[in-house]
């Protein structure tokens, strides 16, 4: 019954944008019609360790379940997996998610001490695919050991990127320009942690010094700290 109203909703919020409605009213009107019921879906993650409100879980969810079949979504930072958790239940038949991530609990200076105190005893990667497995989504997730600059060209077309590893300018840049150029025809960028008050913020920076100067890319919506854009059509 869930999953149905879900599509019921979707399928209204696509013809709106078809008839040119501005996507990021007609998804943040839908989103918060429907927000109760995408958390019935998901209430599961807010048993797993990480960094995501209530608006930015359903909104991932919303998101994945805007897909097409078959689809592809790089995750960048999956840490134990709560985000791609909503990810990988959103998905549409056939989809993937893949989670790239060292599974060692490193990251950025800023962030290395807080990932190593609430990294746990057990080895992360156990933690990623127990986790997932316990919620019966590993089967569509494709979980990654490594840094995102040991895999650059590895992937071919992914449908959405979402970039969540390494917070600093320099490492949130290199996974912008290193990652979009993959992102299929309108297809979405997604960056957590945005925060348009905090310029030192590597997603607040790639946003405001990349992203929104490129023609590549269209704002799409925000959910809490989590800004979209979709792949701009080319003609
Ligand atoms: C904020 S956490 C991710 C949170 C996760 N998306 C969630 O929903 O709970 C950041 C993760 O990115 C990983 N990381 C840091 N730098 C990375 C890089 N260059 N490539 C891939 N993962 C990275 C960290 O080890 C950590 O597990």
């Amino acid at each position: 019954m869930n999953g149905f109203v879900i599509k019921a909703f979707i399928t209204i919020g696509n013809f709106l944008c078809q008839l040119g409605f501005p996507s990021y009213c007609i998804w943040r009107i839908i989103h918060r019609l429907i927000k109760r019921v995408i958390l019935a879906q998901i209430r599961a993650y807010r048993d797993i360790d990480g960094w995501l409100s209530d608006d930015e879980a359903s909104g991932l969810y919303l998101l994945s379940n805007l897909l097409d079949q078959h689809c592809k979504v790089l995750e960048i930072g999956s840490w134990k997996g709560k985000a791609t958790y909503c990810l990988a239940q959103g998905l549409p038949k056939g989809g993937t998610v893949i989670a790239l991530d060292p599974f060692d609990a490193s990251g950025e200076p800023e962030s290395s001490a807080l990932y190593r105190e609430r990294g746990g005893d057990i080895p992360l990667f156990e933690q990623f695919v127990h986790n997932m497995t316990k919620l019966g989504v590993m089967k569509k997730i494709k979980a990654i050991k490594g840094y995102s600059h040991q895999f650059v060209n590895k992937f071919i077309e992914i449908d959405l990127l979402f970039i969540d590893g390494d917070h600093s300018i320099e490492g949130c840049d290199f996974d912008f320009l290193n990652y979009s150029p993959l992102i299929s025809h309108r297809g979405y960028l997604v960056f957590h942690d945005f925060d348009s008050s905090r310029k030192d913020l590597g997603p607040t920076w790639v946003v405001e010094n990349r992203v929104l100067p490129s023609a590549d890319f269209v704002f799409w919506g925000c959910f809490n700290s989590l800004w979209i854009a979709q792949k701009a059509h080319v003609l």
